[in-house]
């Protein structure tokens, strides 16, 4: 064989009349009769290679069966093309290479779609033939900065003095509220490992054992109803350390995201980070994970109409409830059938209905102007910043309901309205969220973040007299309304774990044995302690500027969870389920819900 001595990407007029070796896919195949041109496709780019029989005949001859996607090797000799056929699209595109020797390493057949940014396929076909997919330039792209940005997170980390350790695949159920992936034992029959959803238990455990700050790049296993930004297996920067408090772990991970975002989205942001409370996240955006990138805020209005002649906000307020507002700039001119729209995607989101005034130059138009009257209508134009132009909408409910209503809205007209500037990162903490909430009629609690998150320390005391009031020293980090990472300090006391589980309606027999390991752990000198896991598929996501979770992933797993490229997950023979002690029971397949 041939040896390699340059990538396709790599020429430029500088190589002229040098002859070198070039190995890679044919990608496009043009045949103008004398001569035969290939674009000839490597990781790094495509070079226009060129046969002309005058200057070799038999590479000429063999160029005739070549086809997309056979393999080859050539040597030949850089030319400078002539101005007209410069191709400025392509980064070689000044220059061209004169075959002089054709090696076929291999042939292919035709593929299933496209080799191109748009391959014009659908997912099902490109995840079937995922190495070809991964081969689309696009897809080149995104793992390559992947990997860049992976290493430049270690290398961040370990210059921070953090360790990576690996943690087990095979383990216990850890609690993220997900689903396990299961195990069965060969060697103990009836018994199971669960894969984890998280090293969370180890991770700590890694603090009482003296390791002082760890990162593991974590795989994660969590079955639960994906969306797109959710995967079965997924990976987490996954971070632990002793002796430190919230403000400490948001001065070690701010650094490393404004890094990246200067480096892969060339966006400057400036530190600190702003911490939202939950309640004021809640309140102002109505969600847990606001985009700060363009206003449109909630605003609270219960007090202006509470007594105002319109009845459905009257009695939303006096039975607890709340009215909530926001302005979409703009949109006063809005057609009957969008305003029904909107009403309609309201009732979608779970609101009773939604309430709208039009401000214009001159005055307001709403079915309910004539219940609130002209200087309701002002006061509540004035309290959402209305001008000229503007829609005003409303939600009474239920505070829950009234925030995530108007908070879904938000999201949904500034995406459709076009209001999101382009290459804006604002990243910011998420912090004092409630540490337990309760269930739908139920006496038991369940942990918002997960059991082993620590109270505020003014809210110890809470925990016994009215827990859903006691806030957790967790943070969340939060880019452009994705929630990239979460994490908290941790209880490191065995007596307040103990508590927590209680609470949980997790009895001590129970607790003892699903976590007793580390609650007898927190006996032996367990330091303070505290961590974060940032999800880097989704940090991916968002350094390349991708929608979809699979398209950041080398080998994803479809919507309903399966892997059309290996046919995973398949049936097993019936010798190996009996090695494992289990009998298949499969009354009736059950429809999936994709
Ligand atoms: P949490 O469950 O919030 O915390 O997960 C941390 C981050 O992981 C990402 N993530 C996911 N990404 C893709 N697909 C999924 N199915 C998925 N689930 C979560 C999110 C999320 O912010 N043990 C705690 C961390 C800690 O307390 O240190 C934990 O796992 O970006
Ligand atoms: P109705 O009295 O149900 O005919 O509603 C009168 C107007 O108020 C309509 O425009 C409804 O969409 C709106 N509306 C009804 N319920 C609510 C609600 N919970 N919040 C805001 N607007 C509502």
């Amino acid at each position: 064989m041939m040896t390699r001595t340059h990538h396709c990407g790599d020429l430029r007029k500088k190589q002229a009349s040098q002859t070198l070796t070039l190995m890679g896919w044919v990608h496009r195949r043009r045949d103008h009769g004398g001569l035969i041109f290939i674009d000839l496709r490597d990781h790094t780019g495509i070079t226009q290679i060129v046969f002309n029989p005058d200057i070799d005949a038999a590479s000429h001859t063999d160029a005739h069966a070549l086809r997309s996607e056979y393999v080859l090797a050539v040597t030949g000799t850089v030319m400078i093309r002539p101005a007209e056929t410069e191709n400025p699209a392509i980064s070689t595109g000044a220059i061209e290479v004169f075959v002089t020797q054709l090696d076929i390493l291999n042939t292919s057949k035709t593929p299933p779609f496209l080799l191109e940014d748009d391959p014009g396929a659908d997912e099902p076909v490109r995840m079937k033939y995922r190495y070809l997919d991964l081969r689309r330039a696009p897809m080149q792209r995104t793992l390559r900065m992947r990997h860049e940005s992976l290493h430049m997170i270690r290398d961040y980390l370990h210059a921070q003095g953090m360790i990576e350790v690996e943690t087990p695949m095979l383990t216990k159920s850890t609690p993220e509220g997900a689903r396990d992936y299961l195990v069965p034992s060969r060697t103990h029959p009836g018994e199971f490992f669960a894969l984890p959803q998280s090293p969370q238990l180890f991770k700590q455990l890694l603090m009482i054992s003296g390791m002082d700050r760890y990162y593991q790049v974590a795989r994660c296993f969590r079955d639960e109803d994906l969306r797109m930004d959710r995967q079965p297996e997924f990976t987490q920067i996954d971070i632990e350390c002793a002796f430190i408090d919230r403000e400490d772990m948001f001065t070690l991970i701010e650094p490393i995201i404004v890094k990246l975002l200067k480096e892969f989205r060339q966006v400057d942001v400036p530190q600190p980070f702003p911490r939202i409370s939950y309640q004021e996240a809640m309140e102002r955006y109505g969600s847990d994970k606001p985009d700060l990138r363009y206003g449109m805020l909630l605003q609270d209005v219960s007090h202006v109409v509470a007594e105002s002649g319109f009845k459905v906000f009257k009695d939303a307020i006096a039975k607890g409830g709340v009215v909530k507002g926001l302005a979409i700039s703009g949109m006063a001119g809005a057609s009957r059938g969008e305003t029904d729209g909107l009403t309609a995607t309201a009732h979608k989101l779970g609101a009773k209905g939604l309430a709208w005034i039009k401000v214009t130059d001159t005055g307001f138009e709403s079915p309910i102007l004539k219940f609130l009257g002209e200087s309701v209508a002002q006061e509540l134009a004035k309290i959402l910043g209305g001008n000229a132009g503007d829609l005003l909408i409303f939600v009474a409910d239920r505070y829950e309901v009234a925030v995530s209503v108007l908070g879904a809205l938000r999201i949904e007209l500034a995406v459709q309205r076009n209001v999101i500037p382009k290459d804006t990162m604002c990243p910011l903490w998420v912090t004092d969220f409630p540490l337990l909430e309760k269930c739908q009629g139920d006496t038991r609690y369940t942990a918002i973040h997960h059991p082993f998150t620590a109270p505020l320390d003014e809210d110890l005391d809470t925990l016994d007299s009215d827990p859903t009031k006691a806030k957790a020293k967790a943070y969340d980090l939060v880019i452009n309304g994705y929630e990239i990472g979460g994490g908290s300090i941790r209880i490191h006391k065995r007596d307040v774990q103990q508590k927590m589980l209680a609470l949980l309606g997790i009895k001590e027999e129970d607790a003892q044995a699903k976590f007793g390991f580390l609650l007898d752990a927190l006996e032996y000198g367990a330091p303070p302690h505290g961590g974060i896991a940032i999800g880097f598929d989704r940090l991916v996501m968002l350094l390349t500027e991708t929608t979809s979770i699979r398209d950041v992933i080398a080998f994803p797993k479809t919507q309903s969870a399966t892997c059309p490229l290996t046919d995973a997950p398949s049936s097993i023979s019936p010798a190996q389920l009996r090695e494992v002690h289990l009998k298949p029971d499969i009354r009736t397949a059950e429809p999936s819900p994709q």
